[in-house]
């Protein structure tokens, strides 16, 4: 079972402490979402799954953290300022302001010709209001989606230079250090850099909860390869790596979907792009309308390196760039060649990946007293709390003093916590509500004979442990899923 639909889980997030609206006490910001206790621990979580299964387990990728603001140029090179903009429309019947390639007709019908007049579409009726259905729309037109911000405590807010935008993309901070971690890393192609971190985009639409949000977090990885390499092979190789990591995340494969990106819809950079979709939308009838994108692996070709390099001139002999100081070519000793290498991107969401792993999770249960309850079946190595410590006497204070100190003995090693605020029936209840997978009960045996129950989240079966062997027990359980390794796929 996964949750029904979207609200399912944006009611249980705020009420169990996961995602709160933000700013909510002045009337919150339009889809910005505060994450609480349990959401910051459920995302370090997958973030610290992503890392390690990318940078420790495998022995070509390295890690990097770049800043949010960077030069201006590098927005300009990478073609951001130029190009990364969505059609706007408004209906002028209903008034809602929309994306317009998101809207019904707006694409041509397979067959036809990529380049396609969209106003004249507009126009001829051909495009339909998401909110009314009405054919009444506005052209066209382009609004950057860069968040624009200005440097300096004395700067003009129009003083072009010192125009700065927070980034779009996690990206470009790689590729602007690809010499940088190449030399100091002594590292031969291929090789992968990994970051993780905050993106921004004034999105014209965001929504649906965690979905679609203007200020987000990516974990995008460039990998980099020679020109001659198989490119579009590898794009097919790096979806099934991730289609194998989501699934050792707890998602089930019923639940996810490929994409191939059409020609018309793809970035600026890409020159194929396979979209890994997740069905966010499980209530919708049309089974096409209930995927979403969860992340797209894109072969970006060498665009990015050689864009941001000093070399490269135009037919007329010119420098296409003249203000980089650096050129991002790279020599292999191998052949004796000189070449900006090719790049397979695989650009994931974290706020998608945690609302895709709370939905699937997501399962009632009825007890034998009919009252029905909810299970987050979340993976051991996603929950936010491993092991709650429950003391079944809590006016006892020789089984409470046992309790607290077996949370302190497993703290360093796990995520534990105690809680006597409630019945027994109550406790469990509430642990199973967040996903914790092991309940551990401190009775009045416990005092005799050194061992403690340890309850299963998603069987409710008990079993007695010794105190002394707890750690490496519940250690042992919470291990993470077997992921795929690199030598499975990788050439
Ligand atoms: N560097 C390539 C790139 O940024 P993208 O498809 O635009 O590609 C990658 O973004 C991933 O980032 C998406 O698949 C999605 O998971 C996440 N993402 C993008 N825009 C988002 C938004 N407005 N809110 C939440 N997540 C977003």
């Amino acid at each position: 079972m996964a949750a029904p639909n979207i609200d399912t889980i944006v009611s249980l997030a705020k009420r169990r402490g996961f995602v709160f609206p933000s700013s909510e006490l002045y009337g919150g910001l339009g889809s910005a979402w505060d994450y609480g206790p349990l959401g910051v621990e459920l995302c370090n979580n997958v973030k610290q799954s992503w890392w390690r299964w990318l940078v420790y387990e495998r022995d070509d990728i390295e890690g990097v953290d770049s800043s949010i603001i960077l030069n201006r140029l590098v927005w300009q090179y990478s073609g951001h300022e130029a190009t990364f903009h969505d059609p706007l429309v408004d209906c002028r019947e209903c008034k809602s302001r929309m994306r317009a390639d998101k809207l019904e007709g707006y694409f041509p019908e397979e067959g036809q010709q990529a380049d396609f007049d969209a106003n004249a579409r507009i126009r001829a009726g051909l495009v339909k209001c998401s909110e009314c259905g009405s054919t009444n729309l506005t052209d066209e037109r382009y609004f950057n989606m860069m968040f624009r911000t200005t440097l300096g405590a004395a700067a003009d807010e129009n003083d072009p230079t010192a125009l700065a935008y927070l980034r779009p993309e996690t990206a470009q901070g790689i590729f602007i250090n690809f010499l940088n971690v190449q030399t100091a890393m002594r590292r031969k192609i291929p090789f992968g850099i990994a970051q993780v971190g905050k993106s921004f985009r004034n999105e014209i639409t965001p929504g649906n909860f965690i979905l679609r949000t203007r200020e987000f977090e990516q974990m995008e990885m460039e990998y980099f390869v020679k020109p001659d390499a198989e490119h579009f092979k590898l794009v097919d190789e790096w979806v099934a790596l991730y289609l194998e990591w989501f699934k050792g995340l707890g998602i089930d494969a019923s639940n996810l979907q490929l994409k191939e990106v059409p020609a018309e819809e793809l970035a600026h950079y890409s020159k194929r792009t396979v979209d890994i979709m997740y069905r966010y939308f499980p209530e919708r009838s049309e089974e096409e309308r209930q995927w979403e994108e969860l992340m797209g692996i894109a072969y970006r070709t060498d665009f990015d390196l050689r864009s941001h390099s000093s070399k490269p001139t135009d037919e007329e002999g010119k420098r296409v760039n003249p203000d980089s100081t650096e050129d991002l070519s790279y020599f292999d000793e191998s052949t004796k060649q000189r070449f900006y290498p090719h790049v397979i991107e695989p650009a994931a969401g974290v706020n998608r990946t945690v609302l895709a792993v709370l939905m699937d999770a997501y399962s009632e249960r009825t007890n034998d007293k009919g009252e029905t309850r909810v299970i987050l079946k979340l993976s051991p190595q996603l929950a936010p709390i491993k092991a709650a410590i429950l003391p079944l006497a809590k006016n006892k204070p020789e089984i409470v003093g046992m309790a607290k100190a077996i949370k302190r003995s497993l703290q360093p090693v796990l995520r534990a916590v105690y809680d006597d605020t409630g019945g027994i029936g109550k406790l469990y209840a509430r642990q199973d509500e967040i996903g914790t997978p092991f309940c551990i009960t401190v009775d009045h045996q416990s005092l005799e004979d050194e061992a403690v129950t340890v309850r299963d989240r998603d069987t409710w079966e008990q079993e007695r442990i010794k105190v002394t062997d707890l750690a490496e027990h519940l250690q042992k359980r919470l291990k993470p899923f077997p992921i795929a390794t690199p030598e499975t796929a990788m050439p």
